[in-house]
């Protein structure tokens, strides 16, 4: 039997009795998707699947997306193997600041599959902070600013000006494709989004990506976006995931920032990631 339990109080959610060996029935998948709706993320505990299952898992949720600016495994371009090596010590690793995923994208990601692999005993965990929740207690003052404003997004980090110097970038384990023109282009999407299936209101912006609002400098908008940054990561509003092989968490990244922790030095990590998408991101 299929049972949801929450994380925290406001943040993911664990799924038990899930089996996905003889495919995925219709009524399982609906419970799924209602369930990353209210959850933002959920979690699937020894789960195990092939990268065919696991491919079949994401096309729950959308189409499969192949993501750019990231090299996929040779045997599937779909995929992607979020891997540390023991020896990458006192290196950044992939996603280690609070994000979502390539928001700078026309159509960014709507979410992702991620299975473990190989992972510490301890260390390696991945922390969420739902972005629903945020909006839900943001004070009135920032909520008048953020209703009905359009943020802009740019994708320095992969276009050409603003690459990162080699010695602040990832780990050499994930190949990052750089030097896109494209990546350099300001992206506008809504600072508020509505979520398609609870029709419940999101933030939506990126500590990484996200410049400034889009009739207002940078210096205006800098004061404003780190006091909502300050708040929308709050660990109220977030969840703490601690990997075990056969896990797998999905995430919505549209209502959601998520954290790769960055205290496994030594120890070999790696995880397979697939993306779907979705219709691009709606006030
Ligand atoms: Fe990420």
């Amino acid at each position: 039997m299929v049972e949801i339990k929450k994380l925290t109080g406001l943040m993911g959610a664990e799924i038990t009795g899930v089996r996905i060996n003889d495919g995925i029935p219709d009524d399982l998948a609906d419970v799924l998707r209602h369930a990353l709706a209210d959850h933002q993320m959920i979690a699937l505990r020894g789960l195990h699947p092939t990268i065919r299952q696991q491919k079949q898992l994401t096309e729950v949720f959308g189409p499969v997306m192949k993501l750019p600016y990231v090299e996929p495994t040779p045997e599937d371009d779909e995929v992607i193997a979020v891997l540390k090596e023991a020896e990458e010590c006192n290196t950044g690793v992939f996603g280690g600041d609070w994000h979502s995923d390539f928001s700078f994208l026309e159509n960014p990601p709507a979410g992702s599959v991620l299975s473990a692999i190989e992972v510490p005993e301890v260390g390696g965990d991945t922390v969420w902070a739902s972005q629903v929740a945020a909006y839900a207690s943001l004070p009135e003052k920032l909520k008048k600013i953020v209703d009905g404003r359009r943020a802009v997004h740019i994708g320095a980090p992969y276009g050409v000006t603003h690459q990162p110097p080699e010695e602040e970038r990832s780990g050499a384990s994930i190949r990052m494709i750089r030097g896109d023109p494209d990546a350099d282009q300001e992206i506008l999407h809504p600072a508020v989004i509505t979520e398609t299936l609870s029709g419940r209101r999101s933030l939506f912006l990126n500590p990484i990506y996200t410049t400034r609002f889009e009739d207002m400098s940078e210096a205006e908008s800098a004061p404003i976006l780190a006091e909502i940054y300050k708040h929308c990561t709050r660990p109220d509003f977030s969840c703490r995931f601690r990997w075990r092989a056969g896990d797998v968490a999905i995430w919505d990244n549209r209502t959601s920032l998520h954290y790769a922790t960055n205290d496994y030095d030594g120890i070999r990590r790696l995880l397979y990631r697939t993306t779907f998408s979705a219709d691009p991101p709606a006030a």
